[in-house]
């Protein structure tokens, strides 16, 4: 975990009250691995007060760091209005990250939302077998994906407004993919990594236990320290693990679906 003051290469709007900030931060970009996050305070000065929690979009080689966000209040208001050479304390990267697929698996990557931020991240260091299932409330909530370096991948989507891609929700998507996937004599695995809202998470946890495939999720959460220090982020774990809970900045926030209990979160 490093601790750096970086500065604001760009600042930019991708979709409504979205944006994607490029942090020239080369010691936690060489470092960070997807899934990972970020604590990011918006001002050097101690208002506001604490650091905010923010997935990791990407990584380059140049040493710069992709941010995805939504503008959803005061903290996120403040950082919009960053411009470039400002600097902001970054502290990072934090949390576990994915597990990357082993040989041939076919990936089925599930976003909601934000949720897409860390599967750009997974996506990018990914060569083939990938297919992206991206979800949103409308279309022009859609992250363009060449913004965030992955101009290769062309997620099928889902919008509740049906404004662009399937009419309804990505969850419907999956069970469409899911039933195309099953081919007799199929050889490869499957392994599931889905990021977004909780009704999101707990369908695409159901569906991959009903199917019997993988299913790695990343939580979102509110994090008061990012660091295992305030209990802020605890959620209940799966009885078999011994632990009643975990807490998602330090034991996550990727988990094995498995092990969570999604009743208890
Ligand atoms: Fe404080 Fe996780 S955010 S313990």
């Amino acid at each position: 975990m490093i601790e750096q003051d970086c500065t604001v290469v760009s600042n930019d709007v991708v979709a409504a009250h979205t944006y994607l900030m490029i942090l020239d931060c080369p010691d936690i970009a060489s470092e960070a691995r997807p899934g990972q996050f970020i604590m990011l305070r918006v001002t050097s000065a101690a208002d506001p007060l604490l650091r905010r929690p923010f997935s990791i979009a990407g990584a380059t080689a140049a040493g710069h760091l992709l941010i995805l966000y939504r503008v959803v209040g005061r903290g996120t208001r403040m950082m919009s209005d960053l411009r470039p050479g400002k600097r902001a304390p970054v502290l990072g990267p934090l949390g576990n990250g994915f597990k990357l697929p082993r040989g041939n698996e076919i990936s089925l990557l599930v976003a909601g939302g934000m949720g897409i931020a860390p599967l750009c991240f997974l996506a990018s260091r990914m060569d083939s077998g990938l297919h992206l299932l991206a979800g949103y409330g409308s279309a022009d909530q859609m992250i363009p994906l060449e913004y965030v370096g992955i101009p290769h991948v062309h997620p099928l989507l889902a919008t509740e407004d049906g404004t662009v891609g399937h009419h309804g929700l990505v969850t419907d998507l999956l069970e469409i993919h899911a039933i195309n996937r099953t081919k007799p004599g199929e050889k490869r695995g499957t392994m599931m990594y889905a990021c977004g809202p909780l009704p999101m998470l707990k369908a695409v946890a159901d569906l991959a236990v009903k199917e019997g495939t993988p299913c790695q999720v990343s939580l979102e959460s509110v994090m008061a320290c990012g660091l295992g220090a305030c209990q802020g982020c605890a959620v209940g774990s799966a009885p078999e693990n011994g632990r009643k809970y975990v807490h998602v900045c330090q034991d996550g926030p990727v988990f094995n679906a498995k092990t969570l209990d999604w009743d208890g979160i």
